[in-house]
């Protein structure tokens, strides 16, 4: 699963938020890294940087560990078990902030391992944005359901303003904000969505897709006028405005 949301969104993502790595020799902490497909795109992209990823799941990080290299360590435990106090020029956190249970603890350990020119960049899906697919009705209410399980008691607030709050709450800036969204229309990315979307039910249901479920995706990949559009946002914080 990781691999494919890696091969739908790295390019626009890749544009819109990594294109100012230029420089030599920079850091980056890729927090919750998965299986370390993404941080490794961006390794490929930026081979002068210094980049490593932290993934709680030992198995998950075991496979990322498989792709370590010159520039790229993976570590095994919760980003709080990192050990030294040094700052990161840039920390990534795609995908996995809603996967944090003390969000408050999180954003003040952002704080303390940054510095006033580093950057961090929370790129997650935007719910509010997600909107139900009339061909594809058993995966749109499983995938709904799945991301109302992931949200916060407590709080109105979506995730985009709920980070605002608590950031700027910690001491960061906020630098800007990216709406975005990746439409699979073409039939080689519907393909990749669709093997997508086989995997993420899988994975939900923790069982083999059922014929009826397959069925559904096959349709919705055989329908030449279908679509699927994935929202999502990223956001930049820094600790002064004159970073970006
Ligand atoms: C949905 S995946 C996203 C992976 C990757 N960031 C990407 O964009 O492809 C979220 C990952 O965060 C990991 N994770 C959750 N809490 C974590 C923590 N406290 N420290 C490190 N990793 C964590 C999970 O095990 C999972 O592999």
């Amino acid at each position: 699963m990781l691999n494919v949301t890696a091969e739908l969104f790295f390019g626009v993502e890749n544009s819109l938020f990594f294109r100012r790595f230029g420089e030599k020799g920079t850091t980056l902490l890729d927090i919750g890294c998965g299986n370390g497909t993404y941080l490794a795109c961006i390794g490929e992209h930026y081979p002068d940087m210094r980049l490593t990823g932290v993934e709680i799941e030992e198995e998950m990080c075991r496979k990322a560990q498989d792709k370590q290299k010159r520039n790229l360590t993976f570590v095994h435990g919760s980003y709080e078990q990192l050990t030294g106090t040094g700052s990161y020029d840039t920390i990534l956190a795609r995908l996995v902030v809603p996967h944090i249970p003390d969000r408050s603890g999180f954003v003040k350990w952002l704080y303390e391992h940054t510095s006033e020119q580093s950057t961090v960049i929370v790129i997650d899906f935007d719910d509010e944005r997600y909107r139900d697919n009339d061909e594809l009705p058993l995966f749109s209410s499983l995938y709904k359901k799945a991301r109302q399980s992931l949200k916060r008691k407590g709080t109105f607030l979506e995730l985009p303003d709920a980070l605002l709050v608590e950031f700027r709450h910690a001491g960061f800036v906020h630098l800007g904000t990216e709406w975005y969204s990746v439409r699979t229309d073409r039939r080689d990315l519907k393909q990749v969505c669709r093997e997508y979307m086989l995997l993420a039910t899988e994975y939900l249901l923790d069982t083999p897709i059922t014929a009826e479920r397959e069925k559904e995706l096959d349709r919705w990949l055989d329908n030449d006028d279908s679509f699927l559009e994935i929202p999502m946002f990223g956001i930049v914080f820094g600790r002064s405005s004159g970073v970006l």
